[in-house]
């Protein structure tokens, strides 16, 4: 896993619960990078498991709720690290739509060696997006996190839903544009 998710990880915690939960982290499971992350670095996808179960125990928020929380931080990150990622992109349909066919595949080239999830995405109509998510690390709920902090970055009103896994283990977001009200 690369160590931008390690950094942006780090970078939520101390901001939510400070500097000396970060300490506690590093302190309590054994990592085998010992902690010291850096974003271009590639580490052991169990390190993030680890520490998203001890703050997960510390904080008292299930692991769901924190990856999902996680998810909606790094998408707000990930706009300020690859801005030419959005340009041209005017609504959160239409970025996320494109991120197995172009992001993932922009992140491919800066990261060789990354290790992405595969979307099968569908729009059935102009105001509906479905996206079927396949990864063997099942971070669904970090997936959750991204397209609900996408709609939030465009301002966009959308109605996110995710379905139980399929026979495949797979699960299906549901994403639907709601119509804005008018004010008189
Ligand atoms: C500017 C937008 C984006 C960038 C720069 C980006 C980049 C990345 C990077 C660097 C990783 C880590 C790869 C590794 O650890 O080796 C990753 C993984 C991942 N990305 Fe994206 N991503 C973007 C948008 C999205 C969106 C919108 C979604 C969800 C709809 C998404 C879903 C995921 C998931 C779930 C993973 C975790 C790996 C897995 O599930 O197997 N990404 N992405």
């Amino acid at each position: 896993m690369k160590g931008v998710i390690f950094t942006e990880f780090f970078e939520l915690v101390e901001q939510t619960w400070g500097l000396d939960m970060v300490d506690d982290l590093i302190e309590s499971c054994d990592l085998a990078s010992g902690g010291a992350y850096t974003a271009v670095g590639t580490y052991d996808h169990g390190e993030i498991v680890s520490l998203v179960q001890e703050l997960s125990r510390r904080a008292e928020m299930t692991i769901p709720d924190l990856l999902r929380t996680f998810g909606e931080y790094l998408f707000s990150r990930f706009v300020v690290l690859y801005p030419q990622f959005f340009e041209g992109i005017p609504s959160a349909l239409d970025f996320l739509e494109q991120v197995e066919d172009y992001i993932h595949v922009e992140v491919r080239k800066l990261y060789p060696d990354a290790t992405l999830p595969r979307f099968e995405i569908t729009r059935p109509k102009e105001e509906q997006l479905v996206m079927r998510y396949l990864s063997e690390r099942h971070l669904q709920d970090v997936a959750h996190g991204l397209i609900l902090g996408c709609c939030k970055h465009f301002g966009d009103p959308c109605d996110v839903r995710m379905e139980a896994p399929d026979a495949d283990a797979a699960v299906r977001f549901v994403i639907e544009r709601q119509p804005c009200l008018e004010t008189a």
